[in-house]
């Protein structure tokens, strides 16, 4: 169901962390798998307005979630701010926890439409079309954006974040980068803290939050509501629970010990390969393995095999414990 205004205000501010939108990572699969290990709050994919709007299978995919798969936000992205507001509408059947509006998007050709971080060279527009799809819709709409295009000396986000909570928007994530930086260079926090003192509504920090440590030096320095975990996850989702606990109970936790980081790549092949076919599951799964396997003392010689495998079961093998391995 989605969320009331209050209730993610209230969910942010038990300072969750939060599992990233990425685009071809954040499916229904791996938010299921990041859930397991603690991930109190998800985002979708990017869904694409103008081919939502067309009927686009793969959108409508991206869109659906499942009875289990909350909470969770639906992400869109264009640059025309009907399609938007229109999207959003479409997006209520889905019943997400709320709607996030794609306004960091580095990727040219989506900048050259105006959508993603193309919003961000035209801060008023951005403005406008927030508060248009905020007027549409009965979703508490956010706003995921960058600290400002680039290269500016003074960046806009600070402006635009008063300007945003004005038009409506429930809550904004920041990635503490510049557009021009795309993921490159220290993501600067700073930023957040300045944006988050001026506004009331929750700001959810992001950028290089790598650990639990991180997501705790992230909240306390920039006083932001909550943190959002991108990368990191894809090669160590634990870093949610890993997160938690050391949020609410002050107890750093022991990393996942051999046998669960083995566990947890065997349940997320399956699990693959059950929503997409043998081949595609594979593939899709294989991005995540070296991260599940770090520390394993056969770690690179098991990776060496993985990637030549592309048959379930052959990949389970390899994946079984030692024991495992030998009865094999
Ligand atoms: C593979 C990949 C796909 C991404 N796709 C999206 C996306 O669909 N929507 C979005 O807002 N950001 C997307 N991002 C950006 C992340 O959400 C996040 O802002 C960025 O990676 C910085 O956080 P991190 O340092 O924790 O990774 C993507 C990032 C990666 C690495």
């Amino acid at each position: 169901m989605p969320f009331a205004r209050t209730e993610l205000h209230a969910l942010l501010a038990r300072r969750a962390a939060i599992l990233a939108p990425m685009d071809g990572v954040s499916d229904a699969v791996f938010r299921r798998l990041c859930r397991t290990v603690g991930a109190e709050l998800c985002v979708t994919e990017f869904v694409n307005v103008g081919s939502l709007l067309r009927g686009c299978r793969t959108s409508r995919r991206k869109m659906t979630l499942a009875p289990d798969d909350r909470p969770t936000a639906i992400q869109i992205y264009g640059g025309n701010p009907d399609e938007l507001a229109e999207a959003a509408r479409v997006a209520e059947s889905a019943e997400p926890a709320f709607l996030d509006v794609n306004c960091g998007c580095w990727v040219p050709r989506i900048m050259a439409r105006g959508g993603g971080a193309g919003w961000l060279r035209e801060p008023r527009a951005m403005v406008d079309m927030a508060a248009r799809i905020v007027a549409g819709t009965e979703l508490p709409v956010t706003v995921k954006t960058r600290i400002g295009y680039g290269p500016e000396s003074h960046m806009p986000i600070v402006d635009l974040a008063r300007r945003l909570e004005d038009a409506g928007v429930a809550a904004l994530t920041i990635h503490c980068r510049t557009a021009m930086a795309r993921h490159e260079g220290p993501a600067d926090w700073e930023w957040a803290r300045k944006a988050r003192e001026v506004v009331t509504i929750p700001v959810i920090v992001n950028g290089d939050v790598r650990s639990a440590t991180d997501v705790r030096d992230a909240l306390d320095r920039t006083g932001c509501a909550a943190a959002m975990i991108g990368r990191a996850a894809i090669d160590h989702p634990w870093v949610f629970r890993e997160a938690r606990s050391l949020l609410a109970d002050g107890v750093m936790l022991a990393p996942p010990a051999p046998d669960e980081r083995l566990a947890l790549a065997r349940t997320h092949l399956r699990w693959n390969v059950e929503a997409r076919g043998e081949r595609p599951g594979v593939f899709a799964t294989r991005r995540h393995l070296r991260g599940y396997l770090r520390g394993l003392p056969d770690a690179a010689a098991r990776w060496q095999e993985l990637i030549r495998a592309d048959r379930l079961d052959d990949c389970l093998t390899l994946l079984g414990s030692a024991s495992e391995r030998d009865a094999a």
